[in-house]
């Protein structure tokens, strides 16, 4: 969590280009920012403020931005509670160094402990702070470069980092590092930048280098970019990609929220997941599978590792896997999986799914998978992260940049991926007819039109969400392929409303959760006309007779539900199989229209950030 920038470049342009950076980063924690700057005759200007960028803004906009070099962040808190004090910049006890990190340092208390001995005092509570008083100590020690103290400190420290250091008195050098955090350096002319990922080089330039594990770069005016490896010291390669990013796909477009954007940007940011991927004939085509087929022919369990909302994709995934490969399928936290012993061998393929590609549980997971010897997929969104670069191989799912920190666009990217995939490998394995394979691909084919449609909607959502405002709990109930789906609608309602929501296999509520339901307490029901409409039904019944109002997603011209449920809100039928595609989108306008009927900040929920790279 968190993101850093960095600058190295053009006379007082510094300020503007962490800034601007910053704010988009926002999405990876809104705790508190900070910016250093170094001028051009050597002195170190630091503002740092409590809550979003905005804050630092008002307040730095009083003292000394100049400066063509300087570092920034925002914080999501681990170490120490949200405040001034703890947000970084944090500078070392003699005023030389200032830092920044996106990251864990482990042994911090030890290193702490050890420093308080040779007379260094903390002001912070916060982990970071230790990293840049070691940095300070072997710097002046050891009478070494800047570029060699931090390597010596990161050679002692355990964790996760990614770090930007500059100097008092050296305003023409940067010097970064990172282990299990992002970092991207976009190489401008005659300006460098540093970020945690790409949205803040964007529109600057699109030449990007992704610093790999266990590397520092060395950034310094008027020379050569150097990259190290920490632990030798031995120069890398330098790999200068393109980043495919524009800065129209971070702007909010006319909408509101980037919630919203994200949710109505659905028909346009499934064509292009599907593009170039279901053949003429209605083969499924995916590159992954094609260049590993023996993998996927010999393979005799698939086991699917995620969090949050890209779990919830898993759980559907192993539905899907099994209905169209008839394969063992396995889900796991990625959290507990990576702590639970897997028993795995070269016969089991993982399947990570990740939007941002950056989660620490996900990335730890995958790389204990590989170990074992596992042949691991991904499914991620941000190219070019960590996971997509430690999986063997797998499949992006192309739904652009995701602001929102409430996933929406990302979770039917997965669906529709894992669709594909799961057909690809039962196309492969013989497991599923060539007919079946084109009954699903016709109608994913039209499932950006489908989405359209079901997309309007949106009017009587934002009306029915007007009745449930002030329900303090919620129950989401589906059965088969959308239960998931309902603990998919419960985690929207939850992480931007703040209402408590459960979310049921809705054949189970009678074993427990029932006893809950009441006049207070609605339920959503995900109810398509599909191979468990007749059973829900009965489920709908039993939360009617406790006298419970009922909310129900039903399939267009389906009008029995009407007698029952309170009120019915029709999506476009479909097979069985992407119904959770179509019925999330009325449960993601509830959630939107719920949290905005009472003023919340959907984008930036409190707590929350997008992208956990914390454990
Ligand atoms: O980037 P990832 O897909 O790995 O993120 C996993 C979860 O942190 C994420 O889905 C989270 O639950 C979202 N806030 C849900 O909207």
């Amino acid at each position: 969590m968190c993101g850093i920038v960095g600058y190295l470049g053009k006379p007082d342009r510094a300020y503007d280009v962490l800034i601007r950076g910053l704010k988009r980063l926002e999405y990876r924690g809104y705790d508190s920012a900070g910016v250093a700057l170094v001028t051009d005759d050597g002195t170190l200007n630091v503002h740092k403020a409590q809550g979003k960028v905005s804050n630092l803004e008002q307040k730095a906009s009083l003292g000394d931005t100049r400066g063509a070099l300087g570092i920034a962040h925002t914080r999501w808190a681990t170490h120490g509670e949200p405040n001034d004090i703890n947000a970084h910049p944090h500078v070392s006890q003699s005023g030389d160094l200032a830092l920044v990190h996106n990251g864990t340092i482990e042994n911090y208390s030890v290193l702490k402990q050890a420093l308080i001995e040779h007379g260094y005092e903390f002001k912070s509570e916060t982990d970071t702070e230790v990293l840049v008083q070691l940095i300070d100590y072997i710097h002046r020690n050891n009478h070494c470069s800047l570029e060699e103290a931090v390597r010596e400190a990161l050679l002692q420290v355990e964790g996760a980092y990614a770090i930007a250091v500059v100097e008092r008195g050296n305003p023409d050098r940067l010097v970064v590092a990172r282990k299990s955090s992002p970092l991207v350096i976009g190489v401008g002319d005659g300006e460098t930048f540093i970020a945690s990922d790409g949205t803040p080089i964007v529109g600057y330039t699109d030449k990007v280098i992704y610093l790999k594990d266990n590397e520092m770069a060395v950034i310094e005016r008027d020379k050569p970019l150097r990259i190290v490896a920490i632990d030798s010291n031995a120069p890398s390669e330098i790999d200068i990609q393109e980043l495919k990013l524009s800065v129209a796909q971070l702007e909010k477009g006319g909408y509101d929220t980037f919630m919203l954007k994200e949710i109505f940007e659905q028909p346009e940011t499934l064509r292009d997941c599907l593009r170039g991927r279901i053949a003429s004939d209605g083969r499924v085509v995916l590159m992954g599978v094609e260049m590993n087929k023996d993998k996927f022919l010999n393979a005799k369990r698939i086991t699917l590792v995620a969090c949050g909302t890209s779990w919830h994709a898993a759980l559907i995934g192993k539905r899907l896997l099994q209905d169209f490969c008839k394969i063992p399928v396995e889900v796991e936290y990625a959290s507990e999986f990576r702590y639970g012993n897997p028993v795995l061998d070269d016969k089991d393929i993982v399947i990570a799914i990740s939007q941002s590609g950056e989660t620490a549980d996900t990335l730890a997971a995958i790389q204990l998978a590989r170990q074992k010897g596992a042949f691991v997929y991904g499914v991620s969104n941000v190219v070019g992260a960590s996971i997509p670069r430690n999986t063997d191989s797998g499949t992006y799912i192309h739904v652009g940049p995701e602001i929102g920190v409430a996933s929406t666009k990302a979770f039917t990217g997965q669906l529709t991926v894992l669709t594909l995939l799961a057909l690809a490998i039962g196309q492969l394995r013989g497991a599923i007819t060539k007919e079946q394979v084109k009954q699903v691909t016709d109608a994913l084919k039209e499932i950006p039109e489908t989405i359209e449609e079901t997309l309007k909607v949106n009017d009587k959502v934002e009306d029915l969400s007007k009745i449930f405002t002030y329900a303090h709990n919620f129950l989401y109930l589906g059965r088969g392929y959308n239960y998931p789906t309902a603990l998919e609608g419960a985690l929207k309602l939850k992480e931007i409303s703040y209402i408590h929501a459960e979310g049921y296999p809705a054949a189970e509520m009678k074993h427990g959760p029932i006893a809950l339901i009441d006049a207070e307490m609605p339920s959503v029901i995900i109810a398509p006309s599909d191979s468990l409409y007749d059973k829900i039904i009965s489920n709908v019944q039993q939360v009617k007779s406790r006298g419970g109002a009922v909310v129900a997603i039903v399939s267009k011209g389906n009008h029995s539900m009407e007698d029952i449920a309170d009120h019915c809100i029709e999506i476009p039928a479909v097979p069985e199989c992407l119904t959770p595609i179509i019925a999330s989108i009325p449960l993601q306008l509830m959630a939107y229209y719920i949290a905005v009927n009472k003023g919340k900040n959907v984008d930036q929920p409190r707590n929350l950030a997008k992208s956990v790279t914390v454990e």
